[in-house]
């Protein structure tokens, strides 16, 4: 199977036309996206329309559960709540049940599992070693699976865990990346809506699980059209610059 994936698009619907024109090209059977639909940016309700209107698997992220239950918001920066609370003013009732619908894994057997932060919580992040290592060894309990893509640091990332038990992170190549049968992988595709890796493009991946391989992408959108909106919005100006950075 020949399978998008894309996370972290949070509202930014210049930045999600933009990656799903290019995938459109791609010829794939269907489109994983790891959560946090909405939050930070300015137009919640025409992500969700088009990504329930796609038939986009999606997951619920940290800023998807926060926007139904505000309690969940409290030890958000004061920046993300500003745009969550926002946020929630925004959607329709209709597409708050579906967001209200949306898992927080999917599975694949013999192929992935898909988490938001990670396979046992939407909200913790694999950022450092003891993270990825911790998350490959809970990965074990699921022996018809290699692969776990995640999303939440909106920062792309390849962790791997050998025959030997070594845990580390293989460098992002713009190059289709060939994986091992033999290993077991974390996989971020990197944010559609809010790419924090200093490449301000609109991050996504393409993952084969027959030839077994993982070819990281991104694609320059509207990031004008995007702050405009969030500046008419009245939303933090931090929001709108952070996308010209990448950051
Ligand atoms: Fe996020």
């Amino acid at each position: 199977m020949r399978l998008a994936v894309i996370a972290d698009i949070h509202s930014n619907l210049e930045a999600l036309d933009s990656v799903l024109a290019q995938i459109d090209l791609e010829g794939v059977e269907a489109i994983l996206n790891l959560g946090d639909l909405v939050g930070y940016n300015a137009s919640p309700n025409e992500c969700l329309e088009l990504l329930q209107g796609r038939q986009v698997w999606s997951l619920a992220g940290n800023h998807d559960l926060a926007l139904l239950d505000p309690e969940r918001a409290q030890n958000f920066n004061i920046i993300a709540y500003e745009a969550l609370m926002w946020g929630r003013q925004q959607v329709s009732p209709e597409l708050l049940k579906f967001l209200h619908g949306l898992p927080l894994l999917r599975e694949r057997s013999g192929s992935f599992l898909a988490c938001h932060g990670t396979p046992t919580s939407p909200d913790t992040y694999i950022a450092y070693h003891f993270q990825g290592k911790r998350v490959l060894k809970h990965l074990l309990r699921h022996p018809d699976v290699r692969v776990c893509f995640f999303g939440h640091t909106h920062r792309r990332a390849l962790w791997y865990r050998d025959i030997r038990g070594t845990v580390a992170l293989r460098p992002v190549s713009p190059a289709k990346m060939k994986l091992s049968p033999e290993e077991h992988y974390l996989i971020n595709p990197g944010s559609v809506g809010q790419p924090r890796d200093g490449n301000p493009e609109a991050a996504y991946a393409i993952f084969d699980d027959q030839e077994l391989s993982i070819h990281f992408k991104s694609t320059p959108y509207d990031i004008a059209g995007a702050q405009r909106r969030i500046l008419a919005a009245g939303l933090p100006p931090f929001l709108a610059e952070r996308l010209a950075q990448g950051v």
